[in-house]
């Protein structure tokens, strides 16, 4: 059981890029068809920023939306974290650039980088801050411009992923809300299975690295696939026994948005209803760090959560990673 403050979520916001990417568009660019796609994935469209336009912009947007929602001013945050792997370069972090963006003039900044999972960690380890008295009010940013990794001639890759930025403001709420427990887990022998190889230390950036095209998104999908089919049921199970509950307790369930297939796996591994899940990767493809937070943004504002709910988020990604957050939503009255 969680212990310390009682945190949870004040407010959210999304940010989402206008230029939409559809199947029948992508047929024209790579080998591919808009069955394939539908059928192997879920997804129809997806949202793509036009060039020259950063992450931070994403983030920004989307992190003045949460701060609004919760009804406080950018000069309250205390911490600013973004998750993403699409950082606007690789340091600084592209939350200080979001902290001056937005005129959070008080607020600490960092990146986190978990993969797909980045959003579920950030909110993880926002928490922290706040239980622990140390912080008020924390904004956890997933924001993600994939577009600008993925090689546009792989059509292994370019057809799962797509841009956007959702974000949620952290602080306390009433006893018995808020978060109840969580999992969170890596499994490092798994981080050749999605990479971008080059323009780190191991391989810093030089011709051949760009010739090689090692500046892209390499993944193992079918690899990456089996492991998150095992692992979502697992994690959610886990944060649910740390939460003192059991599946049955679940009213409603974000996961990352990857395929469809993934989250029907979860689900019958649940044994949840369709009408207990989000699911919004038929619009937006794989947003990474940014899925979940867009998914919760849109579950929320489409009155599909409720006062009281219990809601789980759930993702995995690159590490690989997972982690799961069972949270009682409301109690900010
Ligand atoms: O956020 C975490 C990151 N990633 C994920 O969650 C992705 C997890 N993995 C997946 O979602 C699935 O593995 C994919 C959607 C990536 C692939 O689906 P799959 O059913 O595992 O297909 P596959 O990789 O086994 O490929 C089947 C065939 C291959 O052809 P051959 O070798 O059997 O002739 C591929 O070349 O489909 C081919 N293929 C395509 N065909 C048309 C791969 N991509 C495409 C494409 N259009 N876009």
């Amino acid at each position: 059981m969680y212990s310390g403050k009682a945190v949870g979520i004040l407010g959210t916001g999304i940010c989402i890029p206008e230029k939409v990417l559809t199947n029948r568009d992508l047929e024209q660019i790579v080998d591919t068809s808009d069955e394939w796609i539908r059928t192997r994935t879920g997804i129809r469209e997806r949202r793509v920023v036009e060039k020259g336009t950063p992450t931070s912009f994403l983030a920004e947007r989307a992190g003045r939306n949460a701060i609004q929602a919760a009804g406080i001013s950018p000069g309250e945050i205390d911490l600013i974290i973004c998750a993403t792997i699409t950082p606007d370069m690789l340091f600084p972090a592209t939350a200080c650039i979001v902290q001056d963006k937005i005129g959070a003039v008080s607020a600490a900044a960092f990146d986190l980088e978990a993969g797909c999972t980045g959003f579920v960690y950030a909110l993880a380890t926002a928490a922290q801050f706040v239980a622990s008295g140390v912080y008020q009010k924390v904004l956890v940013i997933g924001a993600e411009t994939v577009s600008t990794i993925v090689d546009w001639e792989d059509r292994n890759t370019c057809v799962l992923f797509g841009d956007g930025a959702g974000a949620v403001v952290l602080g306390e709420v009433q006893k018995g809300y808020g978060i109840l427990g969580l999992d969170l887990g890596s499994k490092g022998s798994g981080s050749g299975l999605l990479t971008i190889p080059a323009g780190g230390s191991a391989c810093p950036a030089s011709e051949s690295t760009i010739r090689n095209k090692l500046h892209f998104i390499h993944m193992e999908g079918n690899e990456v696939f089996k492991f998150a089919v095992r692992i979502i049921g697992t994690s959610v199970i886990r944060a649910l026994k740390a939460s003192g509950l059991t599946r049955e307790d679940i009213d409603f369930l974000v996961p990352h948005q990857a395929n469809i297939r993934i989250v029907d796996a979860a689900l019958k591994r649940l044994k949840l209803p369709q009408e207990k899940v989000c699911i919004n990767l038929d619009r937006y493809g794989n947003t990474s760090a940014a899925s979940v937070p867009i998914a919760l943004h849109e579950a929320i504002v489409e009155e599909k959560i409720g006062e009281g709910d219990i809601v789980v988020l759930v993702a995995f990604g690159a590490g690989l990673t997972w982690g799961s957050v069972v949270l009682r939503w409301g109690g900010t009255e």
